[in-house]
């Protein structure tokens, strides 16, 4: 096999890049630099396996620090760079934009200014080979009706301040090609599902709530529709586009499966009611529950929640011949059964700053439906 590949990939310990790092050790092509601040959103027990094997690196540290960032490339002289550390909540983007901006705009920002510096004094050999490969998401289009789809062409027109974030640094990615020659690729990807998610986000934060008889908040009627890839399935993605991928290029990623939030939660509760019914959980059965939809409560919605994301991904299935492997039924029953066989991984992830968090952004919701009756 040819030489190793040193790539740095920022925000590896977060849920995308914690599958990231696995694929691209596993697939014995690459050596990584994990670099991570560890917010709350990492968890240290995700990539603990690899401490010690000499294709990883772990620094803890911030993307925006340029001092940072450029002793990283001096030091490990990589290939590429895989940037997925963001702030990636919706929610609490709408609490408190600021961390985003600091980290999705100012610190992507801070990032290319070093790749540049950087690329301008390799080799032409080395020059070729190098890309700049940012991993990005598809609410920078907005919201779709009830038709259509969002392809590379869809114009921007993001509506949360995490969407607004995300779509500031895809522009400055696309101006560091434009302006500066920076071999960049962007992926727009849909919702991700799948192992190591942290549980503020739809999925484990159900899987969670339904464990420990605790409400299962949908936001407003439910209708909202979202389109589930499997986390597996995106890093492959990504990882081609970075092998393969055009120059300059765009890549729109997602699995063609469109869900209505009620009947997401609907399946995972039937799923739960399966493998883990709540007859056999000690505190369930004492409530005499039968099923874990008597769990489902509507809170008040999320402001300016995004209706529909649905995404075409003929691109990338043309040009580098990507298509999603993993069906939903399967990815939903694999994701459950890693929650539930990693319980030590989820009482991490869940102390005392979730809890804090899961107050914040539940308490006035359940409140106010209770006021508007
Ligand atoms: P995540 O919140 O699970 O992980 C983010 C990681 O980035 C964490 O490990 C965190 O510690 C790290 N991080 C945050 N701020 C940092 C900083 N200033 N410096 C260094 N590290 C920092 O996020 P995720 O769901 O894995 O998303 C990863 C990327 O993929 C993000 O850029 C997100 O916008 C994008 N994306 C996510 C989805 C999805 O469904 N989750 C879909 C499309 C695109
Ligand atoms: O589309 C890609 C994006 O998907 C990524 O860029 C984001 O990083 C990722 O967080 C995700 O954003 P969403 O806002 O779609 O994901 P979330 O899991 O927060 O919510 C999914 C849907 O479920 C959304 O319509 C809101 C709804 N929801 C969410 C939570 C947390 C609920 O109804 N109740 C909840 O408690």
């Amino acid at each position: 096999m040819a030489d190793k590949k040193t790539v740095i990939v920022t925000g590896g310990h977060g849920f995308i890049g914690t599958n990231l790092v696995r694929l691209l050790i596993n697939s014995r092509a690459y050596r990584v630099v994990n670099l991570d601040a560890l917010t709350y959103a990492a968890n240290a027990l995700s990539l603990a396996d690899l401490e010690g094997n000499p294709d990883y690196v772990f620094v803890r540290g911030n993307i925006t620090d340029s001092k940072l960032l450029a002793s990283l490339f001096e030091q490990y002289q990589p290939a590429g760079i895989f940037h997925l550390a963001a702030e990636s909540h919706v929610d609490r983007s709408i609490v408190n934009p600021e961390d985003f901006i600091q980290t999705n705009v100012v610190g992507t920002c801070r990032l290319l200014e070093v790749a540049r510096a950087y690329y301008a004094d390799l080799s032409e050999e080395k020059k070729s080979e190098f890309r700049f490969l940012h991993v990005s998401t598809d609410e920078v289009f907005g919201s779709l009706g009830a038709d259509g789809y969002f392809t590379e062409d869809t114009p921007y027109a993001p509506n949360s301040p995490y969407a607004a974030s995300k779509a500031a640094s895809d522009h400055f990615v696309r101006a560091y090609r434009h302006t500066y020659g920076l071999p960049t690729i962007i992926t727009n990807c849909s919702n991700n599902y799948g192992p190591y998610q942290f549980p503020e986000k739809m999925i484990p934060l159900m899987i969670l709530n339904a464990l420990s008889g605790k409400p299962l908040p949908v936001y407003g009627d439910g209708s909202n529709v979202r389109d589930w890839i499997y986390v597996e399935d995106h890093c492959k993605a990504v990882k081609l586009a970075f092998e393969k991928g055009a120059v300059g290029g765009e890549y729109a990623i997602g699995a063609s499966n469109e869900q209505k939030n009620i009947s997401l939660v609907n399946k995972i509760c039937g799923i739960l009611d399966d493998i883990a019914p709540p007859v056999e959980v000690p505190q369930l059965r004492e409530r005499g529950l039968k099923s874990y939809t008597e769990l489902i409560q509507f809170v008040t919605d999320r402001p300016g929640h995004d209706h529909r994301y649905a995404i075409d991904s003929a691109r990338i299935t043309r040009e580098l011949g990507w298509q999603a492997e993993v069906g939903f039924e399967e990815g939903l029953r694999r994701t459950i059964d890693w929650y539930l066989s990693n319980p030590k991984w989820l009482s991490q992830a869940s102390g005392a700053l979730y809890v804090e968090w899961i107050e914040k952004n539940y308490a006035w919701r359940a409140d106010a439906r209770r006021e508007s009756k």
